[in-house]
This record gives structure tokens, sequence and C-alpha cells, in this order.
């Protein structure tokens, strides 16, 4: 077997063994295989795809590159919920948390933010003293305690994806359905839970652009999870606007509490009952209505939020933030802006406002960037309201920044209007 004629052999779109894939995956990560090599063969991936099996063989092999978490310690059934990432989405501290209050266990791993997408990591580090860095044991005792906790990935999870990951950053291969799908997959399998909820995220804010390529994934992610024997269920949701008003990594953690107090209604609310209630369901605890009364009661009762207190405190986090939206921290400098003139907001660009995010240092543009955690905006309408001229629009935070006129306009122009007597305006 050599790399040149597996790589051949996806140029050709013939079907690759098992073997030839495991052979790919292993060399690459133990250093046999160069990048060139490697990286000629994602090409090959990125043009001409790979059946259902190579997806599921490419999966399983980046699974087995490192350590697969062993859950049994875990005393309930065991639910993982992933979201193929946006702007404004702080679902998993609600969900994990309105889940965990029903009975399962939610044990996550996440991820930090690049580019316009914001990642779990990052919102979790922007609470004072919070530690996503545990010991197995102590996250299995968190969960087993609270019912959940959220730590980052461990390096010993699926090392091959993290170097072909990388490598695809380079060489424009990331944007291909069975590398992302295998990429999620073997995170996903090597975490280990009962049953998988994959939330899809589909429009300019997310990886899928369109409802056919979010759909083909979710599909795509379903089969290869239930070929590694999981309960597997994925959904389609919008992501051509941001969800919910927040977006930057303090102000969405705020908007998360604040959901979790009953404060919050709209898109996020909904979402995030509907993705609990379809964790729930797939955990068997219910009808998908069942479940939905049950998630909607975990908030409305508080204990939700109980959870995520707890969640906080045992590890490190000030859980005071929980009952006391004051110690959030406010960024240094923050600027509002404007409506001009009478209008109604008819759409939201989810990408453009994460990259105006991104100007005020909300995000990272290269891995290891510092962020600031302050930094974001809040949008101050709902999509459908009727805006009047000079009333605030948006509010824009940094501590890094305090020239906001870049940022302003990439926001503003992220907006799309309707005035109010019809005309269309760009
Ligand atoms: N998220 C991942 O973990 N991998 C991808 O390839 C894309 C999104």
């Amino acid at each position: 077997m050599n790399a040149v004629d597996i790589i051949n052999k996806t140029k050709k779109k013939v079907p690759l063994t098992d073997e030839e894939i495991k052979y790919l995956v292993n060399g690459y990560t133990s250093g046999e295989i160069p990048d060139h090599q490697m990286s000629a063969w994602l090409m090959a991936v990125c043009l001409n795809g790979l059946t259902e099996e190579e997806t599921v063989s490419l999966t399983l092999a980046m699974r087995d590159s490192g350590d697969i978490l062993d859950l049994s310690c875990i005393g309930k059934i065991t639910v993982d919920k992933h979201s193929t990432g946006g702007v404004g989405d702080k679902t998993s501290l609600i969900i994990g948390t309105a889940a965990a209050a029903c009975g399962v266990a939610v044990p996550k791993m996440s991820g930090r933010g690049l580019g316009h997408t914001g990642g779990t990591i990052d919102k979790l580090e922007s609470i004072d003293g919070f530690r996503v860095e545990l010991p197995f044991a102590e996250f299995a005792e968190i969960v087993n305690k609270t019912g959940f906790s959220i730590i980052s990935q461990s390096g010993k999870l699926c090392p091959a994806d993290k170097k072909i990951y990388s490598l695809r950053n380079a060489t424009g291969t990331v944007d291909s359905i069975p590398l992302i799908c295998a990429s999620i997959m073997s995170k996903k399998l090597a975490l280990n839970a009962d049953c998988l909820l994959l939330d899809v995220k589909c429009g300019s804010g997310a990886f899928m652009k369109t409802p056919e390529d979010a759909e083909k994934l979710g599909r795509l992610m379903e089969k290869v999870g239930r070929a590694a024997g999981k309960k597997v269920r994925a959904v389609v949701t919008d992501m051509d606007t941001p969800l919910g008003c927040c977006i930057g990594n303090s102000l969405e953690v705020r908007e998360a509490v604040e959901l979790l107090q009953g404060k919050v209604k709209g898109r996020l609310y909904e979402v995030c009952m509907e993705l609990t209630a379809n964790m729930l369901e797939l955990a068997g605890k219910g009808s998908l209505s069942e479940c939905r009364a049950m998630a909607e009661e975990a908030v409305s009762s508080g204990r939700a939020l109980a959870v995520l207190k707890e969640t906080i405190g045992l590890q490190g986090g000030d859980s005071r933030i929980c009952d006391d939206a004051g110690l959030f921290k406010t960024a240094k400098y923050s600027h509002v802006i404007y409506a001009p003139r009478d209008f109604e907001v008819v759409s939201v660009n989810a990408e453009e406002l994460g990259m105006a995010s991104l100007l005020l240092g909300a995000g990272r543009i290269n891995k290891g960037d510092e962020i600031d955690y302050s930094a974001g905006i809040v949008l101050e309408f709902e999509l459908g309201d009727k805006i009047s001229m000079d009333a605030p629009l948006m509010t824009l935070y940094s501590d890094s920044v305090s020239d906001f006129s870049e940022a302003a306009l990439r926001a503003y122009n992220a907006l799309t209007f309707k005035t109010l007597t019809g005309v269309a305006l760009t």
C-alpha cells in the first residue's frame, strides 16, 4: 500500500477500502505520510467526494487515533449535542442545563471560536475563574452531581482530526461534506455518549449555506453515528440571522443566563426548547411533545438555572452571575448605532455581524489569537419590529477598540431594511 496509489484512486473516484483509509489516517497522524500527500488526497476528496462507506471508515479511523472515553461511571443515560457552529450560538449552555434538569447526563466537550463563528469554550472563559480543562475523573464527578459539565476538547481525543483540520484550514479543503462529517463525528464518537443530537446550522452565518447541503450533512452524520451504534438525530436550524440578540462571549453568557431566568423568549427560546425536547426524546424520556413540556418546565421552574449555577461553581467560576447580572464584565467603550429613518429590518446577515464583532475583538482571525471577552454587539430590535428614526438599532462594545467606525459600518451593512412606505433600500 502507498499514499500515491490511494490519492490516484480517489482522483479517479475508485472507492478506497477500509484498510487503505486506516493506512492513510494512521500514517498521517504518525508523521509517516507527509503534509503534501495528505493535502493532495484531501483536495481529491473535496472535488470528488467519498462514498458513505468510505466516510464511515474515515470517521472511525480518526476516532480510533486517540482515546475513546469510557462514560460507564456516569450513572445515567448520556446525551451529547453538537452544533455545527454559527453567530451568537449560545444554545449549549441553555440546552445542556435544561436537559440535565430533566434527568439525563450531558457531558460535553467544546471548541474555541475561529473567524466569524464563536466557540462555547471562549464564552465560558469569559466567566471569572471558570476552568475549562479538568481531569476526566473531575469532569465525570461534576456530571454525576449536576448532570452537566463542559470542558475543552482533550488533546488525547482524535489527534488525527487535530492534524487534518489544521491542514484543511491551510489548504482550502474545509468545505467538503464528507470531511466535515468525519471531523465532527470522530470527536463525538470519541466522547462516546449514548445519544447524540446534531444541530446542523444553515445560512449565511454557518458552514452550510443552503438547506440542501445542511440536510445532506445531517443525514450523513446520522448514518455514520448509527453505523457506530449510537442513537443519533440531526435537525437543521436557521443561521441566516444570529441566534438571540447578543453576539460576543460575555454578552452571550449573560443572554443565556437571562433566558434561564425566564426573561428571554423569541427564536432563541424556541430553538433551545425544540433541541432540548429532541435530546430528551432520543434518551427515551417520552414523546416529543411531552419532552418539550418537560424542557419548558425545567426553565420556568428555575431548575435549569440551578444546574448552571452549581456547574459554574464546581468548575471554579463565579456562579453569582446567575443571580446578579451586574457582575458580568462590561466593556470600556461602547457605541450606539441609531436608525437614520423610520423602517423595518427585514433581514440580518449573521456572517457580516460576526465579522463586525471580530473587528471589535470578540473573535480570532488566527488560531491562538487573544480575544476580548467583553467585546460584541447587542441588537436592540427583533426582525419585523417597526423602528422609528433615532431609535437605537445596535450597541457595539469593546475593551480593545475605541474607534468603532469600521465595525459600525460593517454591522450596519449587515441589515436589510424596508421603509415603512414599502420601498426597499439597499
Ligand atoms: N467543525 C469541525 O469540528 N470540523 C469541521 O470540519 C467543520 C466544523
